[in-house]
């Protein structure tokens, strides 16, 4: 019989082929003695991540691979590597051996001996640091953290860490609830715990970088933002309602000012104006919504004008019912006076969520559950 897992290590990666054998060698070393595994969660890199992974499993049953296609995104890409074991200890660590990986013993030990539900490898203990980071990133570093503090329910000194290990249990009880936006998914993990979690802090320095570069960059601030908002709103709402809306307000602004051009500048007929107004809007809404609210499941290429398109028809009813309702509006309201704004935004309201619910499902292929991976 082969020997069940008892540690399953969980390894985002995007582009680091160059990483993957070095990586490998390490946590063969450090976990000698321990039954391991490593699952490697690929967003179908170009750089033939995939593969290097593949050809190191061909001689070590150990190695497995999940790729990704059409996706991005590191918490979610965690969350699925996790989910894709039944070993009862699961860890989470970058690839590019930033995160020591020298500790992960000390990890698996702390959480059997002290029944802990998970352990955090932090930089902000005594004994570790955040190594070479320079002075900007290590002060967004800290304004990042102070953030954090107002969805964690526990006191950690490093809530943005990357690297930790938990129990497979408390994971399994998470996984529906977690929101799988962004980088932090360690964050998302105490957010959502409905109750204090029983955790350790272990010190590590954070490294350099080995080969490729980092894909932090200043959509990942977004996504943060995002995903604190959805671990405090997101109760009431689904989660992509709010960039949605958020996105729709700007839509709106950009939706009036194409109306008063029309209507008022141009001296155009409503009917025109709030027509036109409503095309313009709605492309502008498809383009921001796809680099924003749904960046994870993005279109491109192709698949652009393909979105773009069923997004315009999804809405062409949604745009129907928004210029009905306000033509009506309108003309059942007094001539003159700020009516015409009114019966607009009537028009724009019933198109909104309409537009939501429905390109949800057909222009990204958003699956049933909101806002989840
Ligand atoms: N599958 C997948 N998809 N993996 C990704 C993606 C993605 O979209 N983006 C990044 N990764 C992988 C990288 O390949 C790497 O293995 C790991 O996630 C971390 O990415 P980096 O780009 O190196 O992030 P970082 O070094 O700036 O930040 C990391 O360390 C911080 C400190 O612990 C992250 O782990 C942060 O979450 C963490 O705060
Ligand atoms: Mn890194």
């Amino acid at each position: 019989m082969i020997e069940t897992p008892a540690l399953a290590v969980v390894v985002p990666t995007f582009n680091e082929a160059g990483n993957v054998v070095e990586l490998l060698t390490r946590l063969r070393a450090v976990l000698d003695g321990i039954a391991w595994e490593v699952i490697f969660v690929d967003d179908d890199s170009a750089d033939g991540t995939g593969q290097v992974v593949c050809r190191e499993a061909q001689t070590d049953g150990r190695v497995r691979l999940i790729r990704r296609i059409g996706r991005r995104g590191l918490a979610s890409a965690g969350i699925e590597g996790m989910l894709a074991t039944c070993a009862p200890f699961v860890a989470v660590i970058d690839a590019d051996l930033q995160h020591d990986e020298r500790i992960l013993p000390e990890m698996l030990r702390m959480l059997r001996a002290e029944d802990l539900d998970i352990v955090v490898a932090s930089r902000h203990l005594a004994g570790g640091g955040i190594g070479d980071w320079g002075r900007e990133r290590a002060w967004a570093s800290r304004i990042a953290t102070k953030l954090a503090r107002t969805v964690l329910k526990a006191d950690l000194t490093d809530p943005m860490s990357g690297f930790f290990m938990l129990r497979r249990d408390l994971l399994a009880e998470l996984a529906g609830d977690l929101s799988g936006i962004g980088f932090k998914l360690l964050l998302d993990i105490f957010a959502t715990a409905p109750r204090p979690l029983r955790c350790r802090e272990l010190p590590y320095t954070f490294r350099l970088r080995m080969a490729g570069e980092s894909k932090l960059d200043a959509m990942v601030v977004w996504e943060y933002l995002y995903m604190l908002l959805d671990k405090s709103l997101g109760r009431y709402v689904p989660v992509r309602f709010i960039p949605f809306a958020l996105v729709g307000g700007l839509g709106v602004l950009v939706h009036m000012v194409v109306l008063w051009l029309i209507f008022i500048g141009m001296a155009g007929g409503f009917v025109l104006g709030q027509t036109i107004a409503t095309l313009v809007a709605m492309t502008f809404n498809f383009f921001v919504n796809n680099l924003l609210t749904y960046r994870d499941r993005r279109l491109r290429g192709w698949q652009l004008l393909r979105g773009w398109i069923s997004f315009t028809l999804a809405c062409g009813l949604g745009a129907v019912a928004n210029v009905g309702i306000a033509t009506y509006l309108f003309h059942s309201t007094p001539a003159g006076g700020g009516w015409w704004v009114l019966s607009a935004v009537a028009g724009i309201l019933v198109g909104a969520v309409w537009n939501y619910a429905v390109t949800a499902v057909y222009t990204w292929n958003q699956p049933r559950r909101m806002g989840r991976i």
